[in-house]
C-alpha cells in the first residue's frame, strides 16, 4: 500500500505525479481556511508531510501526528523545524540544498549593485518626474568592484557569491565562519577574519548565517557601529539573525550606508514599517531562490527526498542535526 503523505502547496504538475505514483497524496481543499488546527487534523493520519515552510513544526504538531516519519521542506533553511522534538520522535528531517546556490547568490549580488548603485531609488526618481539633467553629484552611488567584501557564514551561498564577486568584480573577499575553510581560502583567494575585524574593515557586509540559537541576533547594535560610515550591509539569512530596530537606528543615523534584505523579521513585512520611509534600503519579498528553475528543482528534490525517506530507495538530503 502506498503511503499517505499531505502536501501543503501547489506543486508543478511533473513534482505532483511523481508523488501520486509513489503516495497517496493529501493536500488543502480550495476555499480552505489554511491554519493550524486544520493542518494538524491532516496530519493525524499520515507518515509523510511536504512542507513549503508556511507553518512552523512544533511539538503541539508532532503530538497531533503519530504516525509521522518524515518532514520535507521545500526550502534549505529548515528554522520551522523543532529538530529537538523531531529528534525525540524519531522523525527524519530533510532539506533542498544546492539546487538554489546559485540563484541565491544571483540576488544578493543584485541587491549589492541595486543599494550600491541606487537602482530602485533612482528608477523612483525618474517615474516621479525629478530628472532634470543639472543633478551634478546628487545621483552618485558607491563602487561595487575592487572593494571589500566580508561574507559571514561561509556554506554553499556563501562561496557562489564569492566567487563572482572576486572574479566578476574584482573584490578583496573575505569571510568569518564557525570553522574556518582553509582550501577555499586557497583556491578562491580569500581570507579569513574574525568578526570584529570583519565588520571594520568591510565596505560590503553580506549576512548568510542559518538561523540558530547561536546566531539570533548577531548583527545588532554594536555590529553595525564597527562598520564603516560608507559600508552596505545585505541579509540574505532571516530576518531574526538581525536586531531590525538597531539596523534601522544605524541607517537613520548614518552609521552605516544601507541595506539590501531579502528577509525579515515579520513576513509579510506589516504596513508602516520603518524600513518603508528609508530610501538607502532596498528590499525583495524573500526571494532569495524565487526563480521558476529554480523553485522547480527545489520542488522535485523535496519531492525526492520525502519518497526516498519514507521508502528507503534512494539518498534524501537529512538536515544536518537529524543525520548524525
Ligand atoms: C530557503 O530555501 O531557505 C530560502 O530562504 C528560500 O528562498
Amino acid at each position: 500500500m502506498k503511503p499517505l503523505i499531505f502536501v501543503d502547496r501547489r506543486l508543478p504538475q511533473n513534482v505532483q505525479r511523481y508523488l501520486e505514483e509513489h503516495c497517496s497524496v493529501l493536500t488543502w481543499k480550495p476555499e480552505e481556511k489554511r491554519d493550524e488546527t486544520r493542518l494538524q487534523a491532516y496530519l493525524t493520519e499520515v507518515e509523510g508531510y511536504f512542507t513549503s515552510g508556511a507553518m512552523k513544526v512544533t511539538e503541539a504538531l508532532l503530538d497531533a501526528a503519530p504516525k509521522l516519519k518524515v518532514i520535507s521542506t521545500m526550502s534549505v533553511g529548515y528554522n520551522h523545524f523543532d529538530v529537538q522534538a523531531m529528534r525525540t520522535r524519531g522523525i527524519i528531517g530533510t532539506h533542498t540544498p544546492y539546487v538554489l546556490d546559485d540563484s541565491v547568490a544571483d540576488l544578493i549580488v543584485g541587491l549589492m549593485l541595486s543599494t550600491a548603485r541606487r537602482i530602485t531609488e533612482l528608477d523612483r526618481y525618474i517615474r516621479q518626474g525629478h530628472w532634470k539633467g543639472n543633478e551634478g553629484r546628487k545621483l552618485f552611488g558607491l563602487d561595487v568592484h575592487h572593494q571589500k567584501l566580508g561574507i559571514i557564514g561561509m556554506g554553499r551561498i556563501g562561496e557562489v557569491v564569492a566567487k563572482r564577486a572576486k572574479f566578476g568584480f574584482d573584490m578583496e573577499v573575505s569571510y568569518y565562519n564557525r570553522s574556518r575553510k582553509q582550501a577555499l581560502e586557497h583556491n578562491l583567494g580569500i581570507e579569513y577574519k574574525r568578526l570584529d575585524q570583519l565588520l571594520q574593515e568591510s565596505d560590503f557586509v553580506v549576512l548568510l548565517t542559518p538561523l540558530t540559537p547561536e546566531t539570533k541576533g548577531l548583527i545588532g547594535t554594536e555590529q553595525f557601529s564597527m562598520m564603516k560610515q560608507n559600508a552596505i550591509f545585505i541579509n540574505a539569512s532571516r530576518g531574526a539573525t538581525v536586531d531590525e530596530q538597531a539596523l534601522i537606528d544605524a541607517l537613520r543615523n548614518d552609521t552605516i550606508a544601507g541595506a539590501g534584505l531579502d528577509v525579515f523579521m515579520q513576513e509579510p513585512l506589516p504596513e508602516q514599517h520603518p524600513f518603508l520611509e528609508l530610501e538607502r534600503v532596498v528590499m525583495t519579498p524573500h526571494i532569495g531562490s524565487a526563480t521558476e528553475g529554480t523553485r522547480d528543482q527545489m520542488a522535485m528534490l523535496a519531492a525526492h527526498n520525502l519518497v526516498h525517506a519514507l521508502l528507503g530507495t534512494g539518498e534524501a538530503h537529512i538536515v544536518p542535526e537529524l543525520a548524525q
